[in-house]
């Protein structure tokens, strides 16, 4: 079996819903359910004893030691991290505790573990740290995308807390010889993407008859990716990745903040037009911008795709309509995760920024 942690959140629900659908292989997912776990993103598997969930932290040593003696996975899969960069500038420290001292800690477990392991499950087992592109920095309008020998240079508290993590699983690679693999992969978009990130963001409120809030003059560069092609380039680089490798994973596919948000807005008007029969980009408002924001990240993928293969499936039109169509389809997936802490974050991120 393999061990996922973060998979309750965004991403990592979707590779345990694509793994079991694709595998018989089971999954203990061990996740500590902060405000972007969400145990219904797995309800589907709600009886389906392939799927072992464990409310949990990784910064847990003890209970990482016991889940890993317990269930002897071949392999562990760290989803598990905050992941929001505006959070990150209002309150650093989780990113600290999670990113980096919760990953020292797994990984020392981690060490530990596979250290009296031998023959063949020594061989064989891995260790896949997912990561970023924000660790990279951020790019000028005509610099080439980042490869993989990039210079690290993290710019907010989250990409530096991931650095930090990405480069702790280099160390245990280079010092104790730990089979690890590094994935740094540009911005997601899919199903149960919690509605505090752009994509999502926009969607739900312009449902809602609410603003949509672009930080700054919305030129912005991001590289998106459809969720699901993340997860296929984890499995192929779960399965052929070369040990201590990274691998950059992204759709070549760069799009302004504003085109993102106008892209959303008539696939809506398409959709599901508004009563009064005005566009969604009526409610496009521009506002302060984030404190230290990139400007560009762009993903040469091209080491995944030569090395191991591995192609996105999706194109941008056909997985942002899949996205869009996912929110409408789901409405009481997005009711639940607009909680009270959730109204409290909204307050907290956008009361302070002015148009
Ligand atoms: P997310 O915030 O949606 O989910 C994170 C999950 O980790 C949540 O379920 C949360 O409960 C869990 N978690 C947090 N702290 C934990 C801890 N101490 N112990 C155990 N579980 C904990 O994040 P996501 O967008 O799904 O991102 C998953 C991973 O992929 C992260 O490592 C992130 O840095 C990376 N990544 C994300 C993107 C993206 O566009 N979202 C792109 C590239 C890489
Ligand atoms: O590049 C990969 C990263 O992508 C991941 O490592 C992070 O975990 C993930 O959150 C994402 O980070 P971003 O900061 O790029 O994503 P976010 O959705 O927060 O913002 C995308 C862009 O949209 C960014 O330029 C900021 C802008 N934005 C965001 C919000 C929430 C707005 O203009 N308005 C908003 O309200």
């Amino acid at each position: 079996m393999i061990l996922v942690t973060g998979g309750a959140g965004f991403i990592g629900s979707n590779f345990v819903l694509d793994w079991l659908a694709q595998t018989n292989e089971p999954v203990i997912n061990l996740d500590k359910l902060t405000y972007a776990g969400n145990v219904q993103n797995l309800a589907s598997l709600d009886g389906d004893s392939r799927h072992i969930f464990i409310q949990g932290d990784i910064g847990d040593s003890e209970l990482v030691k016991s889940l890993l003696q317990q269930h002897q996975p071949r392999a562990i899969l760290n989803f598990a991290a905050e992941s929001h960069v505006d959070r990150s500038i209002h309150g650093p420290e989780d990113f600290i505790q999670t990113n980096i001292v919760g990953t020292f800690h797994l990984l020392e477990e981690v060490r530990a573990y596979w250290g009296q392991l031998d023959g063949e499950a020594r061989s064989t087992f891995r260790f896949l740290h997912v990561s970023t592109d924000e660790v990279y920095g951020s790019l000028r309008k005509d610099d080439p995308a980042f490869s993989e020998t990039n210079r690290y240079e993290p710019n907010s508290p989250y990409s530096a807390s991931k650095a930090a993590s990405d480069h702790l699983v280099r160390a245990y690679h280079h010092t104790y010889g730990l089979p690890v693999l590094t994935t740094n992969c540009s911005n997601n978009y899919g199903p149960y993407h919690f509605p505090e990130k752009l994509i999502p963001l926009m969607i739900v409120n312009a449902l809602a008859g609410k603003a949509l809030p672009v930080y700054g003059d919305g030129m912005q560069i991001r590289d998106w990716l459809y969720v699901k092609d993340h997860c296929s380039a984890i499995r192929r680089v779960l399965e052929a990745g070369q040990l201590g490798e990274t691998y950059n994973v992204g759709g070549w596919n760069e799009m302004p903040n504003i085109d993102i948000v106008h892209t959303v807005c008539g696939l809506l008007d398409e959709l599901r037009p508004r009563p009064d029969g005005k566009p969604y980009a009526e409610q496009i408002t521009y506002v302060t911008d984030r404190p230290g924001h990139d400007r560009r990240y762009a993903i040469d993928a091209g080491k995944i795709e030569r090395e191991l293969g591995w192609k996105p499936a999706e194109t941008f039109d056909s997985g942002i309509r899949k996205t869009v169509q996912w929110y409408l389809d789901n409405p009481a997936w997005v009711a639940n995760v607009q909680s009270g802490a959730y109204r409290d974050w909204v307050a907290t991120n956008y009361a302070e920024r002015t148009e």
